[in-house]
């Protein structure tokens, strides 16, 4: 992976977060774990680039973007389909999905894990967090998320920076 210019990166995020799930990974040298993510915003807040991720607390990745002060966001091309799948499926209470899907760890700022078969990664330093509130929102539709799951915690994290695969 090379560490490249976030200002020159224009990534089709419509279409990337919605036909390639990214995985989000939170954790060290010591420990980590990750997960498939549909949800991801990249835009400019506070004067940075920022990325805001949605993470359930049932999640076993939630314990690890609770006690990090880093995350990262992985893209991989389309072929790694059933590996995304797998790993939005499987918890990594029961299974290292590190492990199972072969997948090399690379380290970026603040020992933060990202993976080295990605497309695109994206190290984020976590600025704020809060809960989503039900008696704000605006749209029954969204009620529909949360029958029997909790809330997600929304993350946003500045953009500390960005890896982009070697060709
Ligand atoms: C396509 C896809 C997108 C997902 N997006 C999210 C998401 O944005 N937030 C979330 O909390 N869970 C999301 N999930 C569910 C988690 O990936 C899934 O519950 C996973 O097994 C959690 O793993 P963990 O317990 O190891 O953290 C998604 C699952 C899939 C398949």
């Amino acid at each position: 992976m090379t560490k490249i210019d976030l200002r020159s990166f224009s990534p089709e995020v419509f279409r990337v977060f919605s036909q390639q799930p990214p995985l989000l990974t939170a954790g060290d040298r010591r420990e980590l774990n990750t997960m498939t993510i549909g949800w991801c915003q990249l835009g400019e807040v506070w004067h940075m680039p920022i990325c805001t991720v949605f993470v359930r607390p049932e999640r076993y990745t939630y314990s690890f973007m609770e006690s990090h002060d880093y995350f990262t966001v992985s893209v991989f091309d389309p072929s790694w389909k059933a590996m995304i799948n797998d790993c939005g499926r499987r918890s990594g209470r029961d299974v290292d999905k590190v492990k199972a899907h072969n997948l090399t760890v690379c380290y970026g700022e603040g020992d933060a894990p990202y993976f080295a078969q990605a497309e695109w990664a994206l190290v984020c330093k976590k600025m704020y967090f809060t809960d989503l509130n039900p008696s704000r929102m605006l749209d029954e539709r969204l009620k529909g998320f949360y029958q029997t799951d909790g809330l997600h915690r929304i993350y946003m994290g500045e953009v500390r920076e960005l890896y982009q695969k070697d060709n």
